[in-house]
């Protein structure tokens, strides 16, 4: 047995540990399962730590760390930060009230005024792009609040592993991309000890305002559609938008001869005030709606990449920041932690029409037909989950992985957060991985999106105090990669292009189908999907 801290650890805990080794065996023949740890690694992971009988126990029994769930030392100066106090690397840390944080959004590289009209239309987000914007809903009890990348590179600081990379203390979204010369095991580790909650962790200065409205906004929403009895899921491989363009492929940065017969252009190029609806009267219907059910503003930023699919297929990608993903607990133990965390929503157009809408969560993630999903007006609502922040179709409980509801995450209806109100937006062109500033944000630097490293702290090794891992599950994970990495170039709405089944209903009821690729949860740091198609961007 692992030397428990007797008296200070309660019996629960002892029984979580002896639960968790008797569902080990279980949770293996779950999937999805991150990837172990490669031979060396993994060796290398366990030595780490200093107490015989940690390294003993992990290495016999899967229980890791056993000792460090007592918390003593989780707070305490850790050896990368004393390290990067000697260096000088926490000085330059400044903090947003000492800055204006849309400098480094207007930082951009490229002049508009010397756009031809051909880069013009290339740069155009089509009108309904920002008609259907979804909404969503932030957890009432959230910790960890939506956050701007800008900040976020002001309170980490580039590491190889866990090196900190000398001479190279401070960047920001206009250079970040001068890191991938030390290749892809490069991190942005947070300068502070992430178990201090350091306030910049928590965004609690971005919670979304409160919009003003005459009557409770709960009237806008329109539900969703309910399990139907008879009807079958509908999956959508019918149509001619589910299976659409060439895909992504493994050298993204590589430039590809263009497929024959392949992508049509986007076809939208009017100004949006030159949209018209059917009548007036229904447009000034509209904008009142909106106005009177639109969800607060964030300071922390969204960021859209609009990608031409070819077929008249156009796929909007809503990405959402924040700076730490608190994970969930599983019999009293917290696991998944970490640093930097990048969650994003997909609707995929065809015409001008929203078909399907895709919710990532973990490495799971749900697609739905646009008709099921609940509205305010016409824009679509998610729900975030507290912590992980997976986004989800519907308020409540929702359980993934492990059976009996054990690992669940928790979405209500907290702060309606309304991402079309502070967005970065972009084009993005698939076929040669080239990122363009959109006319709507022409200043939008697009340098950081070509960042190949993680956005936050390498998994921790077995000897730092905070780590533990039971079950092959561990107390923090790996940053996430940003969302060049997040398939954008799928044929299918969904992250894997495995399979990708549209419910046509929302809430409980069918099974959800995995398809693969995760969000920001790779347990391993170097998750497959990585290690098989790490693009690099041309130089
Ligand atoms: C970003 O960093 C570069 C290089 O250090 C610097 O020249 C530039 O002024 C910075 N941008 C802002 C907005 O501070
Ligand atoms: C593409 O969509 C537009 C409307 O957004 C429509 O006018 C046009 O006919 C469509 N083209 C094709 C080839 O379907
Ligand atoms: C990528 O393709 C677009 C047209 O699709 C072209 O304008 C652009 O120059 C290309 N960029 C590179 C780097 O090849």
């Amino acid at each position: 047995m692992p030397r428990l801290r007797g008296r200070r650890l309660p019996c629960a805990i002892v029984s979580t540990l002896i639960s968790l080794a008797t569902i080990s065996g279980l949770y293996q023949n779950l999937g999805p399962r991150p990837p172990p740890l490669e031979g060396a690694q993994e060796v290398r992971w366990i030595a780490s730590s200093n107490s015989w009988v940690d390294r003993k126990a992990c290495k016999w029994f899967g229980v890791c760390g056993a000792s460090h769930l007592s918390r003593k030392g989780w707070t305490s100066k850790t050896s990368n930060e004393i390290e990067a106090g000697k260096q000088g690397l926490l000085g330059g840390a400044r903090t947003k009230d000492e800055m204006d944080l849309s400098d480094f959004w207007i930082s951009g590289e490229s002049r508009p005024e010397d756009w031809s009209q051909d880069e013009r239309v290339l740069r155009k987000i089509p009108k309904y792009v920002f008609d259907y914007a979804p909404l969503v809903h932030l957890y009432s009890g959230e910790q960890f609040w939506p956050c701007d990348i800008a900040e976020h590179l002001l309170h980490t600081r580039p590491y190889r592993n866990y090196t900190p990379i000398y001479g190279e203390p401070s960047h920001n979204l206009t250079d970040l991309d001068s890191l991938n010369k030390y290749g892809r095991w490069t991190y942005l580790q947070s300068v502070d000890n992430v178990e201090d909650r350091p306030d910049w962790l928590g965004g609690e200065q971005n919670i979304p305002s409160t919009p003003h409205s005459g009557d409770g906004d709960d009237d806008e929403h329109s539900p969703g559609r309910e399990w139907p009895d008879k009807e079958l899921p509908h999956d959508g491989a019918d149509e001619t938008w589910y299976n659409v363009g060439v895909g992504d492929t493994e050298d993204k940065g590589g430039v590809r001869p263009l497929p024959a017969g392949s992508p049509v252009p986007i076809p939208i190029d009017r100004e949006e005030e030159e949209q018209t609806d059917h009548t007036g009267r229904k447009r000034s219907q509209e904008r009142q709606v909106d106005r009177r059910t639109a969800g607060g503003r964030s300071d922390a930023p969204a960021v859209l990449v609009v990608v031409d699919k070819g077929n008249n297929v156009t796929d909007a990608f809503w990405f959402y920041f924040y700076s730490y993903n608190l994970g969930n607990v599983v019999l009293n133990v917290r696991f998944g932690n970490h640093v930097g965390d990048w969650e994003h929503s997909v609707i995929r157009f065809q015409n001008g029409e929203p078909k399907a809408i895709f919710w990532s969560e973990h490495n799971l993630g749900q697609a739905y037909t646009y008709d099921a999903v609940e509205k305010i007006g016409k824009r679509p609502v998610g729900y975030i989950a507290t912590g992980t922040h997976a986004m989800y179709a519907s308020p409540g409980a929702h359980p993934y992985v492990l059976p009996w509801g054990l690992l669940h995450d928790q979405t209500d209806r907290g702060p309606l957060w309304d991402p079309l109100l502070n967005t970065h937006a972009y084009t993005y062109d698939y076929l040669n991985d080239t990122l363009r500033a959109s006319t709507r944000t022409p200043l939008a630097p697009t340098n950081w999106f070509y960042f190949s490293g993680h956005w936050g702290d390498k998994f921790y090794p077995l000897s730092d105090p905070r780590q533990y891992r039971f079950a092959g599950q561990y107390h923090y994970v790996t940053g996430p990669l940003g969302p060049r990495f997040k398939n954008l170039g799928r044929q299918r709405v969904c992250q894997g292009n495995m399979e990708c089944r549209l419910r046509n209903w929302i809430g409980p009821g069918g099974a959800g189908v995995s398809d693969g690729a995760g969000d920001g949860e790779e347990v391993s740091g170097e998750d497959t999907k990585v290690r098989l198609a790490e693009p690099q961007k041309e130089t």
